[in-house]
């Protein structure tokens, strides 16, 4: 029963555009209706109506520490009886700073802002600051935040002919993006012969998260290292998913790839609005109001979201959930492939660290993003509402991450890899 969702998305739909105020809430890649939540405690959510979810969304990877962590909420409950923002310096921002700096080997110096996607607009516009030049090159498959420059896809024929992924956005924006194929160090090197030095940056995700879990090969991450320093321009890793999410710190320093410049968001603001935009200090002090490139917030760097910020934190490095997590992951996707190689499914289960995706695709090799659109997406959605209706809820599309937390449970694991194991026995006997 989602009566009360369902009278609530009906309200929405008259007041906000598709009755979401983001896209992907809306359910429309797994021919559904939103389901509106009333509260979550640990690793479960409740909707409106009433019914209990294991969840694995997590609000899209924030929530590292599960729903309602204690820490997270005295911190914030602490700092929002002292006010909510100031508009002008507090302390939390410097301990915030502090912390994360100790955190990331790379990072000399952050900007706290409000997104991902704020983070992404900034590192962009420092690495176009720092090298003089405007070419921007990223991958197809991974996205970063919402901002012009980076609605930008690859366009069929010409390597370097691309088009933009939404109405809006300008021929002259699009003119200084390539979109290249993730994964392909071929490509790029081709890139780089020929623009060498007219190359600010090149962005990528390391462990792609939005075509679902797409690992970049440590091979393709080097060799963007090593392009973009032989030409001076900047390596962005966009590390809002990835930052914190695999150890407490950046993937670049598990993997040894050192970029430029980093971003991060989702868990180092523990559930609360923030990005943040790190490098070395050279780099950073670049920005205002040291340097020319202009970037500024009113509620940037806001009490709440870094004590939030600095409560997730601490907990990542004191209690070190990660190989849990990892754990946790690791059972579901053993089971779910058991079966699926047993009964010869044309369907696998990826789990890295905490995090997974399952492929309704007979391709187990899924390097990029052409490989991924071999998902059967029918089948997903399928997948997806017979998972709710269980009592497990997934991110609502085939080509995003699941999220195990540090409350989730063994027990809940199988739980939910039984409920797949009953939705693929439907379906092979249909
Ligand atoms: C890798 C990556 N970069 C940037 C963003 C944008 O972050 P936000 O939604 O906080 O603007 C996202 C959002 O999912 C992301 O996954």
């Amino acid at each position: 029963m989602m009566k009360l969702s369902h009278e609530l998305f009906t309200r929405a739909k008259k007041f906000i555009p598709g009755g979401v105020n983001s896209p992907v809430r809306a359910f429309s890649s797994v021919n559904g209706e939103p389901v509106y939540i009333a509260s979550g405690k640990g690793s479960k959510i409740k909707d409106v109506d009433g019914n209990k979810y294991i969840d694995f969304c997590g609000s899209w990877g924030p929530l590292v520490l599960g729903h309602a962590d204690h820490e997270v909420i005295t911190a914030v409950q602490e700092s929002a009886a002292k006010g909510l923002s100031f508009g002008a310096c507090s302390p939390l921002e410097v301990e915030f700073a502090e912390l994360f700096c100790d955190l990331v080997p790379h990072a000399d110096m952050v900007r706290m802002v409000n997104s991902g996607t704020e983070a992404v607009m900034t590192a962009i516009r420092l690495a176009r600051g720092v090298t003089g030049r405007n070419l921007v090159i990223k991958f197809d498959g991974c996205y970063h935040g919402h901002s012009d420059q980076l609605l930008v896809s690859a366009g069929s024929g010409l390597l370097t002919n691309s088009i933009a992924s939404s109405k809006g956005v300008t021929d002259a924006t699009i003119s200084e993006v390539i979109t290249l194929p993730y994964n392909n160090i071929e490509k790029i090197t081709k890139i780089f012969k020929k623009y060498k030095n007219k190359i600010a940056a090149v962005i990528v995700e390391p462990v792609a998260g939005n075509m679902g879990l797409v690992p970049g090969n440590r091979e393709f991450l080097s060799a963007l290292r090593s392009l973009t320093k032989d030409s001076d321009s900047c390596l962005i890793f966009d590390e809002v998913i990835t930052g914190f999410r695999f150890h407490a710190g950046p993937y670049s320093s598990l993997i040894g790839i050192t970029p430029d410049i980093s971003t991060f968001g989702k868990i180092i603001g523990g559930g609360m609005p923030v990005g943040a935009v790190a490098a070395k200090k050279e780099i950073m002090e670049q920005l205002a109001p040291l340097g020319d490139v202009y970037q500024a917030g009113t509620l940037s760097g806001n009490p709440i979201a870094a004590a939030a910020g600095i409560a997730t934190l601490n907990a990542l490095r004191n209690s070190n959930p990660y190989p849990h997590m990892e754990w946790l992951a690791t059972v579901f996707a053993n089971k779910v492939n058991a079966f699926a190689t047993e009964n010869k499914l044309p369907v696998h289960c990826r789990s890295y660290g905490g995090v997974f995706t399952i492929f309704f695709s007979s391709k187990t090799q899924l390097c990029n993003m052409d490989d991924v659109k071999t998902c059967d997406t029918e089948k997903f959605a399928a997948y997806h509402s017979y998972m709710l209706e269980r009592g497990f809820y997934l991110s609502p599309s085939q080509f995003e991450l699941n999220f195990v937390s540090m409350a989730h449970t063994e027990e809940e694991m199988n739980q939910a890899a039984d409920a797949v194991l009953e939705f693929f026995d439907i379906v092979r006997s249909e």
